[in-house]
């Protein structure tokens, strides 16, 4: 027998992170890639999207344009963020035909954000004239992603730190009961590295380079289970203009990261301070929940345990775990809908 699967309409969901966007429907992940679109920079003509123009960061000439369209963890560019999206949602090859439309649109948004800031990323979806498109908070969608149950009465504290953004919040009940947002997330990381070897070594180093040493080396305390290898750092003395290199290792990283993570810090022991005692009473019971990219950093559990005295679940899944959980709206969308936002 044959089946039209012509004629049938997809569905499909997007993470569109600061740093990565992901495309996925009911089956799985389909597109995973940095958050960078290329332009030529005389006509406009797109030239590359994800990994190859993230590859062309800091690195274009003057003919050459790479863009990271967000920032905060929300769209900063609008033309550049929709191209984006139609270049990566086509590469995710979401099965549209000149005879089918898409079904149902799901993509996640930062639970902190203006109307105008939601108003945008709609926009930009509307290109792809979906029968319906929902928006989720990430959040709800990360908790939903690491498997949590979020229609129980029971408290569950989620944190993303993610690439633009640091979300902590308060699920109870398919809602958010308090929370705390914060840009210090992982680009602040990024550009702290790149600003102390700047003072403390007189060396320019670029973005990608700085990201690279927290992924290397990154850690936010000194003692570590398995400690990584130090690693040789390329740039550009200051004063000379010459190229130079520079070791650095773990506990110079922590040092670093330090005052950056002291802040997010606070605001999660504010976030438990404005928690109604029910469910901080959940919360002592059950831990943290840490998602987003920047989870992964070495110690990070053991620190947050320390400072915040409550047991600290990472997510070993930190860098999917939206995607995931927006996938899961999919599949029943019905069953969702007092999440999903039109
Ligand atoms: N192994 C790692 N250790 C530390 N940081 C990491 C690691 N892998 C990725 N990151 C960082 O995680 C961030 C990207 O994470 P993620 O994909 O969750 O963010 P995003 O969803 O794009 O951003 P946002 O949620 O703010 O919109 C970047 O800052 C990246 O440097
Ligand atoms: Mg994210």
């Amino acid at each position: 027998m044959f089946t039209f699967n012509v004629f049938k309409n997809r569905s499909f969901a997007i993470d569109l992170g600061n740093n990565n966007t992901l495309v996925s429907d009911q089956s799985g992940l389909l597109v995973s890639q940095p958050s960078y679109i290329a332009f030529d920079a005389g006509n406009h003509a797109i030239k590359a999207v994800g990994d190859q123009a993230f590859s062309m960061f800091e690195k274009s000439h003057r003919e050459l344009k790479a863009v990271k369209p967000l920032k905060g963890g929300v769209i900063a560019d609008y033309d550049s963020a929709a191209s984006m999206l139609h270049e990566l949602v086509t590469l995710a090859n979401t099965g549209k035909t000149l005879l089918n439309g898409y079904d149902h649109l799901i993509s996640g948004v930062p639970y902190y954000t203006t109307e105008v800031e939601r108003r945008a990323l709609r926009d930009a979806l509307g290109q792809f004239n979906a029968h319906r498109t929902h928006l989720l908070y990430e959040p709800l969608a990360a908790a939903l992603g690491m498997g949590l149950n979020i229609r129980e009465p029971d408290g569950k504290m989620v944190i993303d730190i993610g690439g633009g953004i640091t979300e902590i919040v308060v699920i109870s009940l398919s809602g958010i009961a308090t929370f705390q947002s914060s840009k210090v997330a992982g680009d602040t990381f990024d550009a702290e590295i790149q600003d102390y070897f700047r003072r403390q070594y007189n060396m320019a180093i670029g973005l990608k380079t700085a990201e690279q040493v927290k992924i290397s080396v990154g850690a936010v305390q000194e003692e570590l289970v398995a400690a990584p290898e130090p690693m040789m750092v390329k740039g550009k003395d200051l004063m000379e203009g010459i190229p130079v290199n520079r070791k650095i290792d773990h506990r110079e990283v922590s040092f670093i990261l330090d005052k950056s993570l002291r802040a997010i810090e606070l605001s999660i022991i504010q976030t438990l301070e404005t928690c109604p005692p029910e469910l901080a009473a959940d919360i002592f019971q059950n831990g943290i929940h840490v998602t987003g990219g920047n989870a992964l950093l070495r110690g990070l559990k053991e620190r947050f345990e320390k400072i915040i005295k409550l047991p600290v679940h990472i997510d070993p899944q930190a860098l999917v775990s939206v995607s995931r959980g927006l996938a899961q709206t999919l599949s029943n969308p019905r069953q969702y809908k007092s999440v999903l936002m039109d």
